[in-house]
């Protein structure tokens, strides 16, 4: 049993959320500086200034350390997790699904979540035995058998390498469900998935903070979460995800071993 006061940390957790998406909707528009990390990712100063907002507020609420995607920090087993936005890309390009996304783990495993979506005016959360919430409405993942699914997925185009893995169980996705969707927020597709909007989701190589948050909520609603080898707990560090209520959840896994034969 966890020592952590859950509600409390999920509280916590919701403030840092909307500190963060409030800058982020104050610097729509105006962005003056957007790097670029590598090709297609960038960083703005809406990035760096949301993270120090969420940091200001996770540090000031309790004694866990704290790591974020731009400023790094401590990578514990017990601690916060943080993607400040999640969706620069859409952020820069003007269209609206980016999240800003807090998540606890304790052990390694994720407990608290929040996604918070500031141009979009909702806020997912969910704590380990207390369920998913969107706003205050609570929310379960669909249950739409395989083929009449739409599932949400994320393409590896800042890693080519990836690909000899990733086409083979695109085509076979494309497949098997009745469409899929790529929005670009890896944590809003979570919180999509565990609202039953898309029915699965589906990508690789991810970093800790932009699923631990959506992981939990998934996992609260009733979805499966695994890597793409049912390991349900390397996920979070490899970033190789599947998630889903559970028949999609095992589609995806016959799906995800199409690829497997690649080393990448
Ligand atoms: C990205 C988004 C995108 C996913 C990328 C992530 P960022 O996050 O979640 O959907 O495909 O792999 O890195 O860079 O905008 O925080
Ligand atoms: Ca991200
Ligand atoms: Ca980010």
């Amino acid at each position: 049993m966890s020592a952590l006061d859950l509600p409390a940390l999920l509280d916590l957790a919701d403030r840092a959320a909307r500190a963060g998406g409030e800058i982020v909707r104050d610097n729509l528009g105006h962005l003056r500086e957007v790097r670029t990390k590598a090709p297609g990712d960038y960083v703005s100063e809406a990035d760096l200034a949301s993270e120090n907002a969420i940091r200001a507020v996770l540090e000031s609420g309790a004694a866990l350390p704290v790591f974020g995607e731009e400023t790094g920090g401590d990578e514990t087993d017990t601690g916060w997790l943080v993607d400040p936005l999640d969706g620069t890309a859409n952020f820069v390009h003007g269209f609206d699904a980016v999240g800003v996304s807090v998540g606890l783990i304790d052990g390694g495993v994720p407990v608290v979540g929040v996604v918070h979506a500031p141009l979009l005016d909702r806020t997912f959360c969910a704590a380990r035995g207390i369920g998913a919430f969107r706003n205050d409405r609570r929310i379960e993942v669909s249950d739409r058998p395989p083929d009449r699914a739409i599932v949400a997925t994320g393409f590896p185009f800042r890693r080519k390498e990836l690909l000899a893995r990733y086409e083979p169980a695109l085509g076979a996705a494309l497949r098997r469900f009745e469409d899929l969707r790529r929005a670009g927020s890896a944590s809003l597709d979570l919180c999509w998935t565990a609202e039953g909007v898309f029915d699965g989701y589906f990508e690789l190589r991810l970093g800790p903070w932009d699923v631990a948050a959506g992981g939990v909520i998934v996992r609260e609603a009733g979805g499966v979460v695994t890597d793409w080898a049912g390991d349900d707990r390397a996920w979070l560090r490899s970033g190789n995800i599947l998630a889903g209520p559970p028949a999609v959840h095992e589609a995806l896994l016959d799906i995800a071993a199409s690829g497997a034969s690649s080393t990448a």
